[in-house]
């Protein structure tokens, strides 16, 4: 198992404590995932800084979703810094995904960023879906529905649970798949309602997997990645 398959989540508003993670775990992730717990405070500086500490990649995952005009100037500053990957939410629609796709594009290769589009969230399930949002459609055939969308209109790819890959695969062909979701067999799921262990889901075919809490705690890390079923000592 290669460390380039994992993105560790910097889930955290203290920079001392991201650093700290980045320094502990760059032998063991690829990429470091940062969201809007370290950019408010922060700003968008934090990315040099974690860069500087060691991150080889960032993944800003700040899962823009708004008129298409304001989330096309987000994806701009962000492409700007020099970010691996990032997100926006699908349900922004067709020509929200476009115009942020357009503004990606306006980077030359191969610095430009990656754009993963995310259909429903890992902590929403089917009664949450239905019953508090109104989508009435099975869960994995909106996912789906708007995977493919946003494949269709440029995305690099797509954010899934690891109860999703195998459906998703086929629909959106050779795009990236990341997978957070990630837990041990029988371990706290925390706010997360579909998940899974990560050799599990990378045998499924997910591309990269997004660890958080999992990989961040006071659990060493190769036994940490041992209990979520990837056996680093292969690598
Ligand atoms: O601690 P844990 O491994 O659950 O963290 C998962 C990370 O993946 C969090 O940073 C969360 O924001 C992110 N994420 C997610 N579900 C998505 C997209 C991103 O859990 N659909």
């Amino acid at each position: 198992m290669s460390r380039r398959k994992i993105i560790c989540a910097l889930d955290t508003g203290d920079r001392k404590e991201a650093i700290e993670w980045v320094k502990k775990l760059s032998p063991y992730a690829g990429a470091f995932k940062v969201g809007h717990g370290l950019t408010l405070p922060h700003g968008l500086d934090i990315i040099d800084e974690l860069k500087a500490a060691g991150a080889e990649r960032i993944f800003l995952d700040l899962k823009f979703h708004d008129i298409p005009n304001s989330v096309a100037l987000a994806v701009r500053e962000a492409a700007q810094r020099g970010v691996w990957m990032m997100t926006l939410h699908l349900s922004g629609g067709p020509a929200m995904i476009s115009a942020a796709v357009v503004e990606a594009r306006m980077i030359p290769e191969p610095s430009r960023p990656y754009l993963v589009g995310v259909s429903v969230l890992t902590s929403i399930d089917q009664h949450v879906l239905t019953d508090h949002l109104g989508v009435e459609r099975k869960l994995d055939d909106h996912m789906m529905i708007l995977s493919k969308l946003g494949v269709d209109l440029g995305l690099d790819g797509v954010v899934c649970s690891p109860e999703e890959v195998t459906k998703i695969r086929p629909v959106i062909g050779n795009g990236i798949i990341v997978t957070p979701g990630i837990r041990a067999v029988n371990a706290d799921s925390h706010d997360q309602r579909r998940f899974g262990d990560g050799g599990t889901t990378l045998a499924l075919g997910a591309d990269y997997l997004v660890i958080g809490r999992a990989l961040t705690g006071k659990i060493p890390p190769e036994e940490a990645l041992k209990s979520l079923g990837l056996d680093f000592a292969s690598a």
